[in-house]
């Protein structure tokens, strides 16, 4: 399936794999809208992408904010959702607030995304939801941030059939480069030095690119036959 003329909204578009799927998006002639809490980030990414990306100043887990941006938008063809909170909780002795913002974030924020895109939707359009490995190897503080996982995993198992026609998967990266490992560990020397070890474990001796991630999302944006599936994208992780 084209995505020329098609319309593309990814939650969490202005850095990251959210950025290269908007990138590819583009490329392919949609037209795209990406969302994200930071106007700055915003800024550099629509510097990134040229004028033609829509950006729009949002939290996912704004459920009325979520509901003005798709009757704003009207129709829509394909939803990718990306966004996320990783608060890490070691012996679940931190802040149950700021733990909860990881549920808040990737499953209510996604819940409400194909709530208000899905009426929207012509009957071969698309939602595809971002977990991550931690869903089936969990990481030592990241409880939260696994369980938020494989719930998306099952929403999006159960809204393939609660929104068929259209389709609705889940993907499930493993390690990428990207700049979210500069915040979780503080500095980009101490983010590419982690980088380096993780991918030294993998099978492909990598870490995956914001691009594998990009591609595999327009996949199941374009695959009519692909529905209800979580796909890895891991370069092996899941095998070691
Ligand atoms: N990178 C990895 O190794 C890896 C591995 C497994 C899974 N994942 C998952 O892949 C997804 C994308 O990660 P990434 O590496 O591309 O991260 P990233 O580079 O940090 O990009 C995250 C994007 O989501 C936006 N975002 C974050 N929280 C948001 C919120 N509450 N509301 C709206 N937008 C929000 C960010 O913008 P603002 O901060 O301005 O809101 C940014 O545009 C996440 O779900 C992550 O957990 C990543």
């Amino acid at each position: 399936m084209s995505l020329a003329d098609k319309t593309v909204v990814i939650i969490g578009g202005s850095s990251g794999m959210g950025l290269a799927a908007a990138k590819a998006a583009l490329a392919e002639g949609a037209a795209v809208v990406i969302t994200g809490r930071s106007e700055e980030r915003l800024r550099s990414a629509r510097e990134a992408l040229g004028s033609a990306v829509r950006t729009v100043a949002l939290d996912a887990a704004d459920e009325a904010g979520t509901r003005r941006l798709f009757e704003e938008l009207g129709r829509v063809d394909h939803v990718f959702f990306t966004a996320a909170t990783l608060s890490f909780d070691p012996r679940l002795a931190g802040d149950s607030a700021a733990v909860r913002a990881a549920i808040d974030t990737r499953f209510w924020g996604a819940y409400y995304a194909a709530k208000y895109a899905a009426p929207r939707m012509p009957p071969d359009g698309s939602i595809t939801l971002t977990t991550g490995t931690a869903a089936l190897k969990p990481i030592p503080g990241g409880a939260v941030v696994s369980a938020s996982c494989g719930a998306v995993e099952a929403l999006a198992r159960a809204l393939a059939l609660e929104l068929a026609p259209i389709r609705v998967n889940a993907l499930r990266p493993g390690l990428i480069d990207t700049p979210l490992h500069e915040k979780l560990a503080g500095s980009p020397e101490r983010a590419a030095r982690r980088i380096a070890q993780g991918a030294a474990h993998l099978p492909l001796k990598r870490a995956g690119t914001a691009e594998d991630i990009a591609q595999a999302a327009l996949f199941l944006m374009q695959n009519r036959f692909t529905t209800g599936v979580t796909l890895t994208v891991d370069g092996g992780h899941l095998l070691v």
